[in-house]
């Protein structure tokens, strides 16, 4: 699941790159399930063929009378299922909180070996991270749990921001990151109740020596200096960088223009908290045809990756065509 750092670089002067099977599965959605719900239980099979990751969410938005339910529904619904190259992954309760020891104990215990990542809330540096993957190692061993299991950290205290080069390079077991702007702002005393999206009075205004008295303004991206930080420290540390929530599930064209920001800027996927948001994060996070035939035609043009070439008036050389190499291999995993 961790990229090889020289992933996107040529091989060797002269000779191309292959492009070559990915080490990686798609993940442009996880998606949420409460998993003490039986009747969303019930639905699994059916997410399994839609989505690229289902998530049994123990954390927040589970009720405190719920969190044993949720716990034995998601092992139940882990059972029951063949997730086949569906991801299965857990958001597990925060470590400071009562609930997480028998999250984990129960859970390696019972699906140990169908689980492919924990994800863990609130973490504030690498000590958080060496914790759980000692204890990982342990339950996986008197489980006999073969595949080791991964992590994925939330990103969502200030304390987690000034520690994220850290946290990204805490273990071999890292799978990734995802923003959590509710926590975030909650811990950074942003003046908003919105979870994840822009702010319609974080704006700029044209200057008035340019626009005079009735100037335009723009809203700004909220999220751009943290999603930026993240995508720096996943990528230096060879593992994926994810935008979270959205929480406005009627905003359907401010949840794509969320998503897309982060997709542009390098992340692999979102989460999805709401069926409509599963087609919009497939929809996003897939490369756009066109952009794809052109960065094929970059890649068929300089076929050692090397050299200077113009391509519909627009300058390709060895950068592009590593830049074009990032799309085109995402391209091939979506249609694998
Ligand atoms: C997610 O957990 C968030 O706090 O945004
Ligand atoms: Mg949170």
């Amino acid at each position: 699941m961790k990229l090889p750092r020289n992933f996107y670089k040529p091989l060797a002067i002269g000779a191309p790159a292959p492009l070559r099977e990915l080490p990686v599965r798609l993940e442009r959605m996880i998606h949420f399930v409460p998993p003490h719900m039986e009747k969303v239980r019930a639905k699994v099979p059916e997410l399994i063929a839609k989505v690229d990751v289902v998530l049994g969410n123990l954390e927040d938005a589970i009720p405190i009378e719920a969190k044993e339910a949720a716990r034995r529904g998601f092992i139940e619904m882990a059972k029951a299922s063949d997730f086949g190259s569906t991801g299965l992954w857990t958001r597990i309760n925060a470590l400071n909180s009562p609930w997480v020891l028998d999250d984990l104990v129960e859970i390696v215990r019972e699906v140990g070996g169908k689980l492919d990542v924990v994800m863990l809330p609130k973490v504030e540096g690498p000590w958080d991270i060496h914790y759980l993957d000692q204890l990982l190692a342990q339950l996986e061993a008197r489980h006999h749990v073969q595949k080791p299991i991964l992590i994925h950290a939330i990103l969502e205290t200030a304390e987690g921001v000034k520690n994220v080069e850290a946290i990204a390079s805490a273990s071999p077991r890292m799978h990734g990151m995802s923003l959590g702007p509710a926590d975030l702002a909650a811990s950074r005393a942003m003046k908003t109740t919105r979870v994840g999206g822009g702010h319609p009075d974080y704006r700029v205004l044209a200057d008035v020596a340019e626009a005079g008295a009735s100037r335009a303004s723009a809203q700004q991206d909220l999220w751009h200096y943290t999603v930026a930080k993240m995508v720096d420290a996943c990528a230096a540390n060879g593992i994926k960088p994810f935008y979270g929530p959205f929480g406005d599930f009627s905003d359907a064209g401010a949840c794509e223009a969320q998503f897309r920001n982060a997709f542009l800027m390098g992340c692999a996927g979102a989460w999805s908290l709401h069926p409509s948001q599963i087609d919009i994060a497939k929809t996003v996070f897939s490369p756009d045809p066109d952009e794809v035939r052109f960065a094929k035609k970059i890649l068929d043009a300089m076929p050692d990756g090397s050299g200077a070439v113009m391509i519909d008036g627009k300058m390709q050389d060895d950068a592009t065509w590593k830049q074009a190499k990032v799309i085109v291999d995402l391209a091939r995993i979506v249609a694998a």
